[in-house]
């Protein structure tokens, strides 16, 4: 039994010194983010996941936003490494945005009366399959990435500044690049705090 996916897995790591040293090209990347996303399952195969991919000076700029917005909260002694972090996430080749369709969510639950409350959590869960999916296939590709949270914050200033519509609600953000540091050890917890195995 081959184990590159388990090798994958494992490869895949959350890398913060993003550059623009990547080799493939835009549209591979591109097409690399839509089929790990097309391909992740979702609840009742709805498909609710959505993304916005940013390339170059569009991903300097969603950066841009959430800094204009973390500058009117932040207190002014802590900004300064705000905006070291935001600057290393703009430092790479580009962003995604993960949105969830609610138009999505909303039809299952009119559809599925009896499930209703679930499809929200669902929805949730598929969102986390697609991102896991992506960040995996981009580290196979050899291109770091990290997953970060901006959301709800930005979330205006994103929907005016690339027209997205009004039903994708933002999950998450995932700047990547190139590999500019190695990525440290890490740490796991026991398996017998985590497994039951029976049988
Ligand atoms: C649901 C979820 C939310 C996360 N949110 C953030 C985040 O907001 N900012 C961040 O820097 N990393 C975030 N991470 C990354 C984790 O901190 C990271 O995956 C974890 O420490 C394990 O490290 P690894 O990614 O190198 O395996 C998140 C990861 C998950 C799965």
């Amino acid at each position: 039994m081959s184990d590159s996916f388990i090798g994958a897995l494992k490869q895949r790591r959350t890398q913060y010194a993003l550059g623009r040293n990547v080799d493939l090209p835009q549209e591979k990347i591109v097409a690399l983010i839509q089929d790990a996303i097309r391909e992740a399952p979702s609840s009742f195969n709805s498909q609710s996941s959505r993304a916005l991919i940013l390339f170059g000076d569009q991903s300097v700029k969603v950066w841009g936003l959430v800094k204009d917005v973390l500058e009117g909260i932040v207190p002014a002694d802590a900004f300064g490494s705000t905006a070291t972090k935001l600057d290393s996430f703009a430092a790479g080749v580009g962003t995604i945005l993960f949105f969830e369709d609610q138009d999505v969510v909303k039809q299952l639950q009119e559809k599925f009366a009896l499930y209703a409350d679930n499809f929200p959590v669902w929805s949730e869960q598929s969102g986390g399959m697609a991102q896991l999916a992506v960040w995996t296939a981009l580290s196979e590709a050899g291109i770091g990435a990290s997953l970060q949270h901006y959301n709800p914050l930005a979330d205006e200033a994103i929907h005016r500044e690339w027209n997205v519509p009004a039903s994708w609600k933002l999950r998450a953000q995932m700047p990547f690049g190139s590999h500019e540091q190695p990525i440290g050890e890490k740490s796991y917890i026991d398996d017998t705090t985590r497994f039951i195995v029976a049988g």
